[in-house]
């Protein structure tokens, strides 16, 4: 083993069906996690469910269910959701399992005894949905900053956590931990936005609702669900219960992924959390945008809501992953549009990914019978060329992708197709085998499949079914030759029959009638 990786998700709230919005942080963990194993390491992905909390009561009692009715049966779709879009993940943990609730009231009865914990009294603006309270200069025309819905004035005796105090040692910790925040321009949100201001004392229980987790010494109080939700990351690994190997193999995390807007949450109060605790902070934590519509947000009332599982009935799972990474770029919000989907299918997996394996697949064929020729160890000019250009790619893509700029270390590899065609325009292999140079076109068939092995070794991790396709059209069996550790070789492939028929990967889509669809189930 080369290391270890630990990568989480946040917890998600159960409060209906994921659109494809809400499945991109997951589907980016699943990738990552993924990559780090075809590197050789020993990886973890942890997942969830964000259980409690008054929107959740609220959701409930809306369906006449109990709401431990209601979270069971969305805990269920989550699970069925990450099966059908082969998540991969190590642990899902429910904030309200019992090995989650018991440690949160450990964590709370400590920060007491520390004196981290006070008993005050709490008045401001609230928001229902949000969970939030804000002051009276937060809020935005008179509403939520936020979600921008309505808020309530509310006023309750409450519990609250002393943040001020550790405000400076979070300072410095950005400071002296450059890699903790990623993309960098969120940590200057963070202090110009909230810190420098003045970080205020966060209010950490409730009283005005009872499904959360009662504060052990004072039960009419339940812990606020951002207290509760985060140590999620720790309770999972068993931190604080008889058995911790995973907490002391795994914590702190590699990579905690999140979206921009629970930023806050997860760059201050979690860190002065861990902070409180003792505990080691997280390497980094990945803030992505978000995926929108021509329109702004997915939502239901505005009719333009797209659900993963409805795109991969009729697509495939792997267009779908496909297009979410490479369409989210670092700084700004991914666009969904059903005419975009329809050209990165046509297109970059259909015209430059499926037409090269099947182009290739038929001349080894034709030419070879199906056998790959060996490497015959001295390249010609243009095969060298293009054995350099891909190992150039590959370290593209790798560097990018290790800064967690997903939809530019894919167009890496997206060059390295292009590329690999233009090499068979340039080499004409068919009059290479006019002209009988049976050396030049043996080579050429050779470079075609260890380029196309190199490419199903880089998609793997977000096409994995894709990629085993490719493994199986071009003959690679060897577990080895799949995986990064011989990416680089050029000389690995012996011994191999590409299949006698293969079928395309991806047939083009009639454009119009797939965008009309796509509309369709977006009503
Ligand atoms: N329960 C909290 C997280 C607690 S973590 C201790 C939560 N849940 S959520 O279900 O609302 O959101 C889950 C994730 O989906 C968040 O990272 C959120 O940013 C992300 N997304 C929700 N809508 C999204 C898009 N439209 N696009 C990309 N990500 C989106 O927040």
């Amino acid at each position: 083993m080369n290391g270890k990786f630990f990568v989480t998700t946040p917890i998600y709230y159960p409060s209906g069906k994921f659109h494809i919005g809400t499945a991109y942080t997951t589907v980016l963990a699943d990738s990552i996690k993924r990559y780090h194993q075809l590197k050789g390491e020993d990886t973890y992905l942890l997942t969830g469910t964000d259980e409690h909390g008054q929107k959740i009561e609220n959701k409930a009692e809306e369906t006449g269910e109990t709401p431990q009715e209601y979270v069971d049966r969305m805990a269920k779709m989550a699970k069925e959701l990450w099966a059908k879009m082969e998540i991969n993940y190590d642990d899902f943990i429910r904030t309200t399992e019992e090995r989650h609730t018991k440690i949160v009231q450990k964590i709370f009865d400590r920060f007491m005894e520390q004196g981290d914990i006070y008993k005050g009294e709490y008045e401001g603006w609230y928001c229902i949905p949000c969970e939030t309270y804000f002051t009276e200069s937060q809020l935005v025309d008179g509403k939520c900053p936020d979600c921008g819905r309505e808020v309530k004035k509310m006023k309750e005796e409450a519990y609250f956590f002393k943040m001020s105090k550790y405000a400076d040692r979070l300072l410095k910790y950005y400071e002296e931990h450059p890699d903790f925040i990623k993309p960098e321009y969120r940590k200057n949100e963070m202090i110009n936005n909230f810190i420098k201001p003045g970080l205020e004392d966060l209010c950490v229980t409730r009283t005005s609702f009872d499904w959360g987790i009662k504060v052990p010494k004072d039960p009419k109080h339940v812990v606020y669900v951002w207290l509760d939700a985060l140590t999620n990351y720790i309770t999972a690994l068993g931190y604080l219960s008889d058995d911790d190997r995973l907490f002391k193999k795994y914590w702190p995390a590699d990579l905690q992924i999140i979206g921009k807007d629970i930023a806050r949450f997860h760059l201050i109060y979690w860190p002065i959390f861990l902070m409180a605790l003792d505990l080691p902070i997280p390497k980094t934590i990945l803030v992505h945008n978000w995926i929108v519509m021509k329109d702004g947000k997915m939502s239901k009332s505005k009719g333009n809501v797209i659900y993963p599982e409805e795109l991969i009935d009729r697509y495939g799972l792997d267009p779908v992953k496909y297009f979410l990474l490479r369409e989210m770029p670092v700084n700004q919000d991914g666009l969904f549009s059903p005419e975009a989907f329809v050209e990165r299918y046509n297109f970059d997996l259909c015209n430059d990914l499926s037409n090269l394996v099947n182009r290739t697949v038929s001349m080894v064929n034709k030419y070879f019978d199906g056998k790959v020729p060996e490497y015959n160890g001295t390249p010609n000019e243009a095969d060298k060329e293009l054995e350099q250009y891909a190992l150039k790619q590959i370290d593209a893509f790798d560097e990018k992708w290790n800064n967690y700029e997903t939809a530019n270390s894919i167009q890496e590899i997206w060059n390295l197709i292009a590329r690999t065609n233009k090499y068979i325009d340039e080499t004409m292999p068919w009059k290479l085998a006019k002209e009988e140079e049976t050396e030049k076109l043996a080579s050429c068939m050779y470079h075609l499949i260890e380029n196309l092995r190199k490419i199903a070794i880089l998609i793997s991790p977000f096409m994995n079914d894709t990629a085993q396709n490719i493994f199986e059209q071009i003959g690679i069996k060897e577990n080895d030759l799949k995986v990064w550790k011989n990416l680089k070789e050029y000389d690995r492939i012996c011994n191999v029959k590409v299949i006698e028929k293969g079928n395309p990967i991806f047939m083009r889509l009639d454009t119009k009638e797939e965008i009309e669809y796509i509309k369709s189930i977006m009503k």
